[in-house]
């Protein structure tokens, strides 16, 4: 019978037939122990002389590293063996065969690993990363649909800029017109909810940023949610709700991906109930008061959003930035207008920025006034303003970027290892 390594356990005794590569074997002279992999998981497989006889033990010996192979054998419990299995194998079968896999169980530098990316993913870290990755998109969507959220796509191919116009792609869209790849389906999401109530928008988003950050890729997912007679409270309120049942999730349905990955579950634990909150300006004094280079009226770097979040084993929320150094349609606070009624939640563990979002201007003049301020089209805008010509509601939502959501879940150093094909400045390949 065929079965896959995440099911072996119901077929204790039974004879199974697995369908997999060799992750790694060693021998003992008698004994020939195969590491198979499937995807769904790892298993011993023990080759003995005895079990499948001179000449298959003697082709056992020259299997190498990620040679694609069925194997068919008895199925054991040990509580020795990592995943608490083995398998005695009776026979198996080659169906390609791999000479010099170019990367072996010794170490080899991430530049050596990127240009590899379509193989390093096969290895157990790598795998364990995308199946959080996997969890962290289905806990997301489960979350908005169980609360009345309808997904609401928005397009790839845009007229023009949502988050600031230095970090726009262009493209070419037929003989004369250029488009742009989206930065943010938040434009669209604010129409979407006026039609809608509350919408979510879940999709690849573009930044031609040229930061060599760990944070940042050129291409990563955004989840946006955006909800019609919203204010800061409610958008805060859902972050901390998404966030906590992310976490939850991972954490109930994960443990044995985080365990590869040797994280600390007890930090992503205590991510639970409401956040932490601090206001921009307050969020200045403790830096500057820890002797930060930190200028008042400035945007938080990344080394000062690695400061404020370390002091909290939860998540973040820095609201109240200046509207100076904000996107175009922050909504200002009515009691102190320079400021913007806006939310940027920072992870625990020097994460930094996971989400950002906020309440958005519904003032038609405003509005228009700010579209001309940041040297905006206006033409490109018109349709956006419609929004505030025909029954404006107060409203808003944030965007939570899924690879930075991952790397601080499983603890990684570059945001890089969260995606299967990273797009980033210098690296198009593979
Ligand atoms: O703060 P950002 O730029 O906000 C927006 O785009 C809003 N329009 C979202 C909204 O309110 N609907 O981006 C939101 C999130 C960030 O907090 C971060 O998680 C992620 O998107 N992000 C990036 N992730 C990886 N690489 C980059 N270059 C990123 N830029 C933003
Ligand atoms: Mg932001």
């Amino acid at each position: 019978m065929q079965t896959y390594i995440a099911d072996i356990a119901a077929h204790v005794g039974q004879q199974v037939t697995l369908r997999g590569w060799l992750h790694n074997r060693r021998s003992s002279g008698k004994i020939h122990f195969l590491i198979v992999r499937d995807g769904s998981g790892f298993i011993q497989a023990v080759v003995s002389k005895a079990a499948v006889g001179d000449e298959a033990f003697g082709r056992a010996d020259h299997l190498s590293q990620e040679t694609s192979l069925s194997v068919t054998g008895t199925v054991r419990a040990d509580t020795r063996a990592k995943g608490g299995y083995e398998l005695d194998v009776h026979t198996f079968e080659v169906h390609g065969d791999s000479h010099d896999y170019p990367i072996t169980p010794k170490e080899h530098g991430v530049d050596y690993l990127m240009d590899r990316r379509h193989l390093w993913i096969r290895a157990e870290r790598q795998a364990a990363i995308l199946r959080v990755r996997h969890e962290v998109i289905n806990a997301v969507r489960d979350y908005f649909n169980g609360r009345g959220f309808i997904l609401c796509d928005t397009p790839i191919f845009t007229p023009a800029a949502c988050e600031g116009t230095t970090t726009l792609f262009p493209v070419q869209y037929f003989d004369d017109t250029t488009a742009y790849l989206t930065q943010s389906g938040q434009l669209y999401n604010e129409a979407n909810a006026m039609a809608l109530g509350k919408v979510y928008c879940f999709g690849p988003t573009f930044r031609a940023e040229k930061s060599k950050t760990r944070r940042h890729l050129t291409e990563f997912w955004m989840v946006e949610p955006e909800m019609a007679y919203a204010g800061l409270d409610d958008i805060i309120e859902l972050a901390e709700g998404l966030l906590t049942s992310v976490v939850a999730r991972v954490l109930d349905t994960r443990k044995a991906e985080l365990a590869v990955l040797e994280r600390d579950t007890s930090k992503l634990e205590a991510v639970t109930g409401h956040f932490p909150r601090l206001r921009y300006d307050e969020a200045a004094k403790i830096l500057q008061d820890k002797g930060l280079p930190f200028q008042y009226g400035t945007d938080l770097g990344g080394t000062d959003e690695t400061v404020l979040s370390e002091q909290f084993d939860k998540p973040l929320c820095v609201t109240h930035y200046p509207s100076d150094i904000k996107a175009f349609y922050m909504k200002p606070d009515p009691e102190r207008p320079e400021q913007a009624l806006c939310v940027d939640v920072l992870a625990p563990e020097g994460y930094g920025e996971i989400i950002g979002g906020g309440v958005r201007l519904d003032d038609y003049d405003l509005l228009l006034e700010r579209i001309k301020a940041h040297d905006l089209p206006q033409d490109a805008f018109e349709w956006y303003l419609d929004l505030r010509r025909y029954g404006t509601v107060p409203h808003g939502g944030f965007g939570m970027g899924i690879e930075r959501c991952v790397a601080w879940i499983c603890k990684l150093d570059h945001v890089r290892e969260t995606i299967p094909y990273p797009r980033m400045l210098y690296r198009l390949y593979p």
